[in-house]
């Protein structure tokens, strides 16, 4: 696929997270402050190897250093003493790989899906993940989201007294969500008398005969349902690669319930037949549990199903599509109405986007026409079928649809059925806490607020420090690269040159007053997440329309890595949160922990190709692995193998991030030359024993780490005279001739 190919690709999909963020528009506000500091960068090269003897001085001559006794502190100090001191293990210690139980951060599954799956996974996949490897790979974000998420959690459960409104809703939407005894009580009747407000059903009672459009109109712009087709916002990339940047309203196949297969010798979709019979009996349950009487409800869901299955038939995947010409096909809203007669389309597009006036003669950008003529007919042919006699299974298709978009707010006995079927599907994935869901639905509607309340907390001068000194000393690491020829050496310099790195936070910091109007008409009731979730449905009508007419600045509060929006290199506010990082610990902890991440990230994100460009990875990479060697041949367990380049690169951005971030640490200090003790332990002991805590989170990159990463202390230690105290674990380069790193 070609690079513009993955482009359009990424860009479809990024649309497709369905109005949840966008990058446009950030300004740069922060001045390149390493400009100012370069000249004192060098001379502080100079100095390093000064103040590491002055550490040294320090921490042998005054063990008095001030403790940091501050609650994070306090509670990071409890972290601290369960952990494991590298320099006190034994070599034996890191000759396995980051094994769960030396996790400080749990790695639970910090996904943004909503604990149940029918269709789901697609849906909504960290964007995030989409811009670090091109959506290539499923989001292993696991720890750094995890303790995004906790944090989040703690901001909704502490009331400090906040008498903002929005700040007050949002809240108040978590806490209903925590409420599932009230959401037991209700059971299916909150969702029963919605579809009564709808007009009724012919599956549990009485239909009154809906008109098809109006209904389907209704679907998209209160309830955020979209059952025959999907629409989201977006530009066309190949106007926006002529400099124009207009959004479109673009429509595409949907999301099915039923689980379809692509065959790529017919082209053409179909149910998969093994998943059929647990769908059955699922769609069965759920009309069970909406009170359908046992006699008629097999009837209803075997046209359900088999409705379903033929609008499958046209279903393909994005790159058939993109390599037949059919993505960002653009038609007039007549046009599309003459290619597919069934749908009103300007009377449900104005519904989606009520009160934007759109005209007939507006265009839209189409995915899969042939999906749209497909379900056109089909719905046409399902209209005039005799023996139904009327529309009751596209208006059964259009509920069970709305029941979907409203599973999270359904009562357990729907969330059970629900699991049943995704373990069926061979889905083992385990069951968030219910904590968890809730903080995830929250920042779906709330989160505006939620970015308000984060930015309030987070300590963004800090942050921006840490985040500027660990570039200069990046910088300033490049240096020593030698490269493989002075093209590419140029290329990656003037990209890191132009680079402007700095925290991600709102351009404006969000009034609350602003935010209290955005949410007025909201009324939320502690005890009924049912109707908070059905507003909460309907505010995203107002996000469709906003991200259509103007270009919201839109941050995206879960997303935990860097990444470089045109020159700026932006690092979330998701990434400086305890026990990563907090303003008041001892900066030792902040350096080792949010200094080393954020220097890694710096090197996988400027670097991706580096092991082709500069021998030293190579050189770097196998110098590792040879103490590696010679520790695991001590202790006893050869076993050699060669490193891939992956694995070489790897080792060679950890150890690399390690230096850098170390580096960082001792220039600040020579700033500021006092800093804070932690369980008694201070300056790079402390550095290094925050470092062992986070290095093995699992990263994208995570499996090309050939050992543990801990390890790369008993390395770095070999080589400078830095560390405190010797390890036990040590590698006594002059005996075994063994070159420093
Ligand atoms: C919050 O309460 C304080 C006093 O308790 C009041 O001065 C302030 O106007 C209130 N703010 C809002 C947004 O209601
Ligand atoms: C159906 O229509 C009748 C007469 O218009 C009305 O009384 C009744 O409430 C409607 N039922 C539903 C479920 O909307
Ligand atoms: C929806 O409206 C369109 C345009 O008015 C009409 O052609 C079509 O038959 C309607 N569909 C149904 C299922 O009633
Ligand atoms: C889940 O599946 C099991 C067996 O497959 C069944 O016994 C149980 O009743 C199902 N539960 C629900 C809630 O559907
Ligand atoms: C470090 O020293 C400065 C001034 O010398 C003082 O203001 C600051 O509080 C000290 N910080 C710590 C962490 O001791």
């Amino acid at each position: 696929m070609s690079e513009t190919e993955l482009e359009i690709l990424q860009q479809l999909e990024s649309d497709r997270q369905r109005l949840h963020m966008s990058y446009s528009n950030i300004e740069h506000r922060v001045k390149p402050v390493w400009m100012k500091y370069r000249l004192f960068f060098l001379v502080g090269c100079f100095l390093l190897a000064v103040v590491v003897g002055l550490i040294n001085y320090l921490s042998h001559h005054f063990h008095t250093v001030t403790p940091c006794l501050s609650p994070a502190c306090q509670w990071a100090s409890a972290h601290l003493s369960t952990s494991a001191d590298p320099f006190t293990q034994p070599c034996d210690y890191f000759l396995y790989t980051c094994g769960s139980d030396r996790l400080l951060l749990d790695s639970e599954r910090g996904q943004r899906s909503h604990g149940f799956t029918l269709h789901t996974e697609n849906q909504r996949k960290s964007v995030q993940s989409k811009q670090e490897d091109g959506g290539l790979t499923e989001d292993k974000t696991l720890s750094r989201k995890a303790v995004l998420l906790q944090y989040l959690k703690k901001i909704l459960e502490t009331d400090n007294g906040m008498n903002s409104s929005a700040v007050q809703k949002t809240k108040g939407f978590y806490h209903s969500c925590l409420d599932t005894q009230s959401i037991e009580t209700a059971g299916a009747d909150p969702f029963l008398t919605l579809i009564q407000k709808l007009g009724g059903w012919a599956v549990s009672g009485q239909w009154n005969q809906t008109d098809f459009n109006t209904t389907l109109g209704l679907l998209m712009r209160d309830y955020n349902t979209f059952p025959f087709f999907n629409i989201f916002v977006g530009k066309d990339p190949y106007e926006a690669a002529r400099g124009i940047n207009k959004r479109y309203i673009q429509i595409d196949q949907p999301d099915l319930l039923i689980p379809i297969e692509w065959n790529s010798q017919t082209e053409k979709s179909r149910a998969k037949t093994e998943t059929l019979r647990p769908f059955l009996a699922s769609c069965q349950k759920y009309l069970d549990l909406l009170g359908a009487p046992k006699s008629s409800s097999l009837i209803h869901v075997g046209s359900f199903v088999s409705l379903s299955s033929q609008l499958a038939v046209a279903f393909s995947p994005l790159e058939s599509r993109l390599s037949k010409g059919q993505l960002y096909q653009r038609m007039t809203i007549k046009a599309l109405q003459r290619q597919a007669p069934a749908i009103d389309w300007l009377g449900c597009l104005q519904a989606a986007f009520h009160p934007l006036p759109l005209s007939a003669d507006d265009d839209v950008l189409l995915h899969n026409l042939p999906y749209i003529v497909q379900m056109s007919n089909t719905i046409i042919k399902w209209l005039n079928k005799p023996e139904l006699s009327n529309s009751a299974p596209l208006h059964t298709f259009m509920v069970l649809n709305l029941l979907h978009t409203l599973m999270p707010a359904m009562d357990s006995r729907f969330f059970e059925t629900a699991k049943n079927f995704s373990m069926a599907l061979g889905n083992t994935e385990e069951e968030a806490p219910r904590w968890k869901h809730c903080v995830l639905e929250t920042e779906r509607g709330f989160d505006s607020v939620l970015t308000h309340l984060l930015s309030e907390v987070t300590a963004q001068k800090e942050a921006e420090k840490i985040i500027q000194s660990v570039f200069n000393s990046f910088k300033s690491k490049l240096h020593e690269l030698e490269w493989i020829d002075q093209t590419s050496r140029q290329l990656v310099m003037e990209k890191v040159d132009s680079a402007i790195p700095k925290l991600w936070t709102t351009k404006e910091p969000s009034s609350e007053a602003k935010l209290d109007l955005l949410f007025s008409e909201m009324t939320v009731s502690n005890q009924n997440f049912f109707s908070n979730y059905v507003q909460l449905l309907s505010l995203w009508q107002k996000k469709r329309i906003e991200l259509l007419i103007t270009q919201p600045e839109d941050i995206d509060i879960l997303s935990v890595r860097p990444f470089l929006f045109g020159k700026s290199l932006l690092f979330p506010m998701g990434m400086f949160v305890p026990p990563l990082f907090h303003p008041t610990y001892p900066r030792a902890m902040n350096y080792g922990a949010a200094g080393f991440l954020v220097a890694k990230d710096i090197l996988h994100l400027l670097l991706p190709d580096i092991s082709s460009q500069s021998k030293t990875v190579y050189a770097v990479g196998e110098c590792v692995w040879t103490h590696y060697l010679t520790v695991s041949e001590k202790a006893g367990r050869g076993g050699e193998f060669p490193l891939s380049a992956a694995q070489q690169q790897e080792v060679w951005v950890q150890y690399t991030a390690l230096q850098v971030a170390l580096q960082a640490y001792h220039q600040n200090l020579m700033q500021q030359p006092n800093d804070t003790s932690l369980s008694g332990i201070s300056y790079t002991r402390l550095f290094f024993r925050s470092f062992s805590q986070v290095n093995c989170e699992a990263d994208p990159y995570h499996d090309s780490m050939p050992f543990e990463p801990a390890f790369l202390i008993t390395v770095i230690c070999a080589k400078y005279n830095l560390c405190p105290t010797s390890p036990q674990c040590s590698i006594q380069t002059k005996q075994n001739s063994l070159q420093a790193c």
